[in-house]
């Protein structure tokens, strides 16, 4: 499992006790307002977790970010295991982080964006689906799944509404190899999110989600009553005129607070560890609910 990068909410904590919980914890490098902190944040992350510790930093690799540079030269400083690129083709990282021995993983949300991660050489593809939180995709996670084994065999990432162990299970049941879980992060102690984001995310469930592209210009999953406080009204294609979006993404992402699906999931705020060691009870209860019903489906084919 991926404890999936995010914007104003994955920060050291949350990365740290991801990967002592034995999953892999990432950021986005976003997250961090200067290369200064960058610097900071990789060396408490690296220090914390080890040399065999599992984290992974997302890059946005689109040609907007003017920080790309400055965060790959700290990239090949600390050797993240692993690197996210969102946004963009990974190819301007690729270099960079095969010759330390990285993986490279692309954020995809079509089989177009797939194939030309793919061709550009990445190790594996996080495939995000519908329900997912932040910007989202429209596949269904399994259809999506199924078409990338169609033509690659490597690293494949899931995501989208996966919020408990019995879904884990249905992703790897499907053909992917991890799952990639942000909501389901949101309402830990060890998250960024502000005390009343957190306990909106507890209250709240899958009818509060709203997919808009009025925010950001590109379709996100946003909790309803964030959008509505901003100024939103349902439908909205455009930011309403008397919302300040200025030009600072974060300031929109600090007033609007995204989430998924996967609300249901969550009835209260605790730590990475419990919901590592909730989700894992899951998924193990769903591996044996297959196997039960397998001499059945077995017998049924018969
Ligand atoms: C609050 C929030 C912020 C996010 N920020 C980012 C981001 O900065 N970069 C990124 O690649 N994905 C971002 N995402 C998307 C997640 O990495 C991941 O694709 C998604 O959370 C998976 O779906 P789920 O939320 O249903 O588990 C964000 C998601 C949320 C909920």
């Amino acid at each position: 499992m991926v404890a999936a990068p995010m914007f104003l909410v994955s920060g050291p904590d949350l990365v740290i006790a991801a990967s002592r919980s034995g999953i892999l914890g990432a950021f986005p490098t976003t997250n961090c307002r200067t290369t200064a902190d960058l610097d900071g944040w990789m060396g408490q992350i690296s220090d914390a977790v080890g040399a065999e510790g599992r984290w992974a930093v997302n890059l946005i690799t689109h040609r907007t970010n003017n920080r790309l540079a400055d965060d790959l030269a700290l990239v090949a400083e600390y050797q993240p295991p692993v690197v996210i690129t969102a946004l963009g083709s990974p190819r301007p990282v690729m270099e960079t982080v095969k010759g330390y021995g990285g993986i490279v993983i692309a954020d995809v949300i079509d089989l177009a964006l797939a194939r030309k991660a793919v061709a550009a050489g990445v190790d594996g593809l996080a495939c995000v689906s519908t329900g997912a939180g932040g910007h989202t995709g429209h596949l269904s996670p399994f259809s999506f799944v199924s078409s990338v084994r169609r033509f690659f065999d490597g690293l494949v990432v899931v995501g989208g509404g996966i919020a408990d162990g019995y879904a884990l299970a249905g992703a790897v049941a499907a053909g992917a190899d991890l799952a990639y879980v942000g909501t389901r992060f949101l309402a830990t102690r060890e998250s960024l999110a502000v005390p009343s984001y957190k306990q909106m995310v507890v209250d709240l469930g899958i009818d509060d989600i709203q997919v808009s592209a009025a925010v950001t210009g590109t379709p996100a999953s946003w909790l309803a009553p964030s959008l509505h406080a901003a100024g939103y009204s349902d439908g909205d294609t455009a930011p309403p005129r008397n919302y300040d979006a200025s030009d600072d993404p974060a300031k929109r992402w600090k007033d609007i607070w995204a989430a998924g699906q996967g609300l249901d999931s969550i009835d209260a705020v605790c730590s990475v560890d419990e919901v590592v060691d909730q989700m894992q009870m899951q998924y193990l209860s769903a591996i044996e609910r297959l196997q039960r019903s397998t001499p059945t489906a077995a017998a049924a084919v018969r």
